[in-house]
């Protein structure tokens, strides 16, 4: 990407990007580069995802809803996590939400209420967000690796028994990018084994699994023991901070989740268990009330710019080698969180499409289990050979309501360029 300018030996240049800016020496350069990492993202023809626009179209309602939280001064808990939490409920087909700080800790309290630590296994796939995995070894419990279908990215429920031992407590499926797991095969095995299921719909808000011609999928997160979301400012329920949510139909859990988010105390002052400090804060709950008013239409915004990627590279996918696009399986309802694309010369790629204004993500450049942090489980390269191939060759494409059919069209055409080169 950078270039020494031809007439000068001693000057760089980064093409493209910045006009081909020519600095004096290269520290010079690379104070500008970091002070412009942010003004990159602003010139970016594409950016990989643009909250500014979201927020522009809600302005006033978001200003309005923290001007009600800023006159009561309540800021913990409270009328807005509660209606938050019934809002959520309601959504996702279940009985009881529980707002937390993040989806991680709404993973960790899982893991928590279960009972579940050390001396314990629970399975999971390695091609997912760290949290997934970290939350199990944070309390003692031991990961164990499942690898995932090749279509979806979801994991493979035909692999999972193998992988049972004794001490296998529970399962957590992982709706990855937005399309729920194969939960049917998933869950039966659970039940014969006795086994919990704590679904991570992290990326799954409102996606359903497996619809029938007469009645809707269910939603993700009522599907096992306990579902966990993250509303991530980038997820697609997004807050202005961190901020989770734990979903069950089960009164007891419901219950004891929200005593273990106030570190185990009933009442206040006397703790029944060790729990934690993970409360949803009022402001959050109040960004989020807001931004779910839109959360179905932005979804179909979604849903409409993944249909279209997919008619914009109808010609490539039969000249391409290797390229193949997101696969919905059962005809779920995909909520399309990303959009992610197998291709070859993946990196390769990738920086073109920088070079070109273009931002893309990668999820995940490396699976779990061959995380430094995890060698001592001793897993090798070619162990779980589905989701490291995966980790060669996903490339996430910019997905979201604002992004405009010409924005769309130039992101399609410059993949097109980069293969016919
Ligand atoms: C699959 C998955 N699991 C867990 C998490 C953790 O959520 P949070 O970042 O809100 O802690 C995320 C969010 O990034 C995720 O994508």
């Amino acid at each position: 990407m950078l270039k020494r300018v031809q007439h000068d030996k001693k000057k760089y240049v980064i093409p493209n990007l910045f006009r081909n800016l020519e600095f004096e020496n290269y520290n010079e350069l690379i104070a500008f580069v970091l002070i412009s990492e942010r003004e990159l993202y602003k010139k970016m023809k594409v950016p990989f995802f643009d909250l500014n626009s979201q927020f522009s179209s809600i302005e006033e309602e978001i200003k309005s809803a923290l001007d009600e939280v800023f006159k009561t001064q309540q800021f913990i808990l409270g009328p807005k996590v509660e209606a938050l939490e019934q809002t959520i409920a309601h959504y996702c087909q279940t009985q009881y939400a529980i707002g937390v700080a993040s989806g991680s800790d709404a993973l960790l309290l899982s893991l928590m209420v279960l009972g579940i630590g050390k001396g314990d296994e629970v399975i999971l796939p390695p091609f997912t967000f760290f949290a997934t995995a970290g939350v199990v070894s944070r309390l003692g419990a031991t990961p164990v690796f499942v690898d995932i279908d090749p279509d979806t990215y979801n994991i493979d429920p035909s692999k999972i028994e193998e992988k049972i031992t004794s001490r296998t407590k529970a399962i957590i499926p992982v709706h990855l990018f937005g399309q729920c797991a194969d939960m049917d095969p998933l869950l039966e095995l659970a039940r014969a084994k006795n086994l919990f299921v704590i679904e991570d719909a992290a990326q799954a808000l409102g996606s359903e699994y497996k619809p029938h011609p007469h009645s809707d999928g269910r939603r993700a997160g009522q599907m096992g023991d306990l579902g966990c979301f993250s509303f991530y400012p980038t997820k697609n329920l997004g807050a202005f901070g961190d901020a989770g949510m734990v979903v069950t139909h089960n009164a007891d859990l419901a219950e004891k989740i929200r005593i273990l988010r106030v570190h185990g105390s009933q009442p206040k002052y006397f703790h029944k268990w060790i729990g934690i400090n993970s409360r949803l804060d009022a402001i959050q709950a109040a960004i989020l009330l807001v931004k779910f008013r839109h959360l179905e239409k932005w979804t179909e915004e979604r849903q409409r710019k993944a249909k279209r990627y997919g008619e914009l590279f109808q010609d490539l996918l039969s000249s391409m080698h290797g390229l193949l696009l997101p696969m919905i399986q059962y005809k779920n309802r995909h909520i399309f969180h990303q959009y992610v694309i197998r291709v070859q010369e993946r990196d390769r790629l990738r920086q073109f499409l920088m070079e070109n204004g273009i931002g893309t993500d990668i999820y995940y450049p490396l699976p779990l289990h061959l995380q430094e942090c995890y060698s001592f489980l001793k897993y090798r390269r070619g162990d779980l050979p589905i989701s490291e191939k995966a980790s060669e060759e996903a490339l996430a494409l910019p997905i979201y309501p604002e992004l405009t059919e010409d924005q769309q069209t130039m992101v399609v055409d410059r993949i097109k360029a980069f293969y016919r080169k």
